[in-house]
């Protein structure tokens, strides 16, 4: 829906000149797997690599954001789609800002992904399908919510009883089972550096 009476404000100082200050490109990296996949272990130890290189980044995480500018949603399909529509235009002010932004969401619906990369400038957005089998996340089960789902205390538990639609193409796939962590984010560096983003 189109807003009425609200006209967009310009910024003065360009994308273009903010990723001239930084001395990089700007970009969301959007992974995108099961709980307990690895997406935010995997963010943050991206964000440490990148700090310690001098690129301005930051990770938007799920639980986090759904402790503040999310936290009325919860686990529905129309909750989902909601906290991906919002996470995707706070991203989009990131890298409007100049900054490289991860996202850390399951987002399980392809469609609300598809959505979200509309909103983004040609090759800024990229997509990260953490690749970990379902039976490998539910045995690592790290916050012991699979154990709850299971139990029927938890409802909408995706994989469980709420689906995950995994990418088609997304321009980089991760095994968490075939990389350390640390070769993981080593393997996104690259790929910014060849996209010269970075
Ligand atoms: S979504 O689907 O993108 O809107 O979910 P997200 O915002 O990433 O939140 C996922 C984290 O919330 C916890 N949690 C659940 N996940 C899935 N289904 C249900 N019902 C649920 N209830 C709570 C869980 O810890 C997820 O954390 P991650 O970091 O993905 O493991």
């Amino acid at each position: 829906m189109m807003q009425k009476n609200i006209v967009w404000h310009p910024s003065t100082v360009s994308k273009a000149e903010r990723q001239q200050l930084n001395n990089h490109k700007s970009c969301a990296l959007w992974f995108t797997g099961y709980s307990g996949s690895g997406k935010s272990t995997l963010a943050n130890e991206l964000d440490c690599q990148l700090y310690s290189l001098g690129v301005r980044s930051f990770v938007l995480d799920g639980d986090n954001v759904r402790h503040g500018l999310n936290k009325e949603l919860g686990f529905s399909p129309k909750d989902r789609v909601e906290n991906i529509r919002r996470v995707g235009e706070v991203a989009k002010l990131f890298v409007e800002s100049g900054q490289i932004v991860m996202t850390a969401f399951i987002s399980p619906y392809r469609a609300d992904r598809s959505q979200v990369r509309k909103i983004f400038d040609r090759g800024e957005f990229i997509e990260v399908f953490i690749d970990c089998p379902f039976e490998v996340c539910e045995q690592r089960d790290p916050k012991g919510l699979y154990q709850k789902a299971r139990k029927g205390e938890i409802h909408d538990f995706t994989g469980i009883d709420s689906p995950y639609e995994p990418p088609v193409s997304p321009e980089l796939t991760i095994n968490t089972e075939d990389y350390s962590i640390q070769e993981a984010a080593e393997v996104i560096i690259r790929y910014l550096e060849r996209q010269g983003i970075i």
